[in-house]
């Protein structure tokens, strides 16, 4: 009964800068009444060392504008990044223990080849090679739960094999190992999600999977940059995040709003990549842009973050996730393909 006196006032206290709230964030690990005074221990995953501060204050005014609380006692435990991502059931932390670099390919909106890129720099980095020699080990996980589209891409099918209780082995397409809604349900029978499942359904994604060792994880974010997107940002342990953007001067604000999200939970933006930047005539090698000029180069420079290439349209690159034979995979030599094996590298050099 104390329990919800609290949770219920704690509904009403926002996440600075959200619209949702602290409960529904599932920040509250201990809420509990001793004799007036009000106990509660939250759990952030931050490293802005004024947010928990913020967000004492904010809990503590909430607390005590109740009648039936004369004291507050508010503690804010701030998890290190590793821990991040909270074990729910099932075997915790180990499943990413062995991951180098999870880093997000996001955009502020939909349809800019956000899926496309992430499963063309999954395949490119995984072929690869680190400063011993070997071949990069290369994930990539697909958190748009309503619209999977990594294994089409990627020319996965296929059940995840069960290897344990309640742990699934990724497939494998190209060297890269995945993970999807796509491969665990069918098509005919779609999910209606809703927030807490899909915070759920992450967590085991990232701990609930035999990843491995890997060098790098990708993550495929859904489009927008709501609540959704900041829980996935906030449960998966993030090094970074590459902004897609497109050539559009509009597409500057959009993506601003991306980086904004990221900036909340601080993880870095490593860069952006500006996608869909012009038409190659293949033969006199002349540009169209057909979406205007300068939309990536000037968010990173409003962002303040390297500019980490531009990929022009081409139809193989389409055609290539048509096939499920990802452009750089089929065709090295592809304009597109070979700036993406630029931008891969560079990723590389910005996290080694
Ligand atoms: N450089 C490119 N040249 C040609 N076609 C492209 C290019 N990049 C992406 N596309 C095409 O654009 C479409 C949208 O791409 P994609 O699905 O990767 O976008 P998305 O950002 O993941 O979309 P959503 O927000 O819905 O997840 C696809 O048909 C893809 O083949
Ligand atoms: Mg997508």
């Amino acid at each position: 009964m104390s329990e919800d006196l609290i949770l219920n006032l704690l509904k009403n206290v926002k996440y600075p800068g959200f619209s949702r709230d602290l409960v529904s964030f599932g920040l509250v690990q201990q809420a509990e009444m001793d004799g007036k005074t009000a106990k509660v221990v939250l759990e952030l995953s931050t490293t802005d060392p004024t947010l928990p501060q913020t967000i004492k204050k904010d809990v503590e005014t909430a607390l005590l504008a109740d009648d039936a609380i004369e004291s507050a006692e508010v503690m804010i435990r701030v998890k290190k990044k590793k821990e991040t991502a909270a074990p729910t059931d099932g075997p915790g932390d180990e499943n990413l223990s062995g991951v180098k670099r999870i880093i997000a390919i996001a955009s502020g909106k939909g349809g800019v080849g956000k899926s496309t890129l992430a499963v063309n720099l999954a395949c490119a980095l995984a072929r690869m090679k680190s400063t011993e020699g070997e071949f990069l080990k290369v994930g990539l996980m697909d958190c748009d739960l309503y619209g999977p589209s990594v294994p089409l891409l990627i020319g996965a099918s296929g059940r995840p094999e069960l290897v344990g209780d309640n742990i699934l082995a990724p497939v494998e397409s190209y060297g890269v190992k995945s993970i999807s809604m796509g491969l665990l349900i069918d098509e005919e029978s779609p999910v209606v999600w809703r927030g807490p499942m899909i915070m759920k359904t992450i967590q085991q994604f990232a701990h609930n999977v035999v990843w491995g060792d890997l060098d790098y994880l990708l993550i495929d974010l859904p489009p927008g940059t709501g609540d959704a997107q900041l829980s996935l940002a906030q449960i998966l342990p993030l090094d970074g995040a590459v902004l897609i953007t497109t050539p559009q001067k509009a597409a500057v604000d959009v993506a601003r709003r991306g980086a904004r999200m990221f900036e909340k939970v601080n993880v870095p933006i490593l860069g952006v990549v500006e996608n869909m930047s012009f038409l190659l005539d293949d033969e006199s090698g002349k540009k169209t842009y057909l979406f205007g000029q300068g939309g990536g180069a000037t968010t990173a420079q409003v962002l303040k973050c390297p500019f980490l290439g531009e990929i022009p349209i081409h139809e193989e690159v389409r055609l290539g996730g048509d096939h499920g034979t990802p452009v750089v995979v089929a065709n090295e030599e592809n304009p597109s393909s070979k700036e993406i094996y630029l931008i891969a590298g560079k990723i590389t050099e910005i996290l080694p």
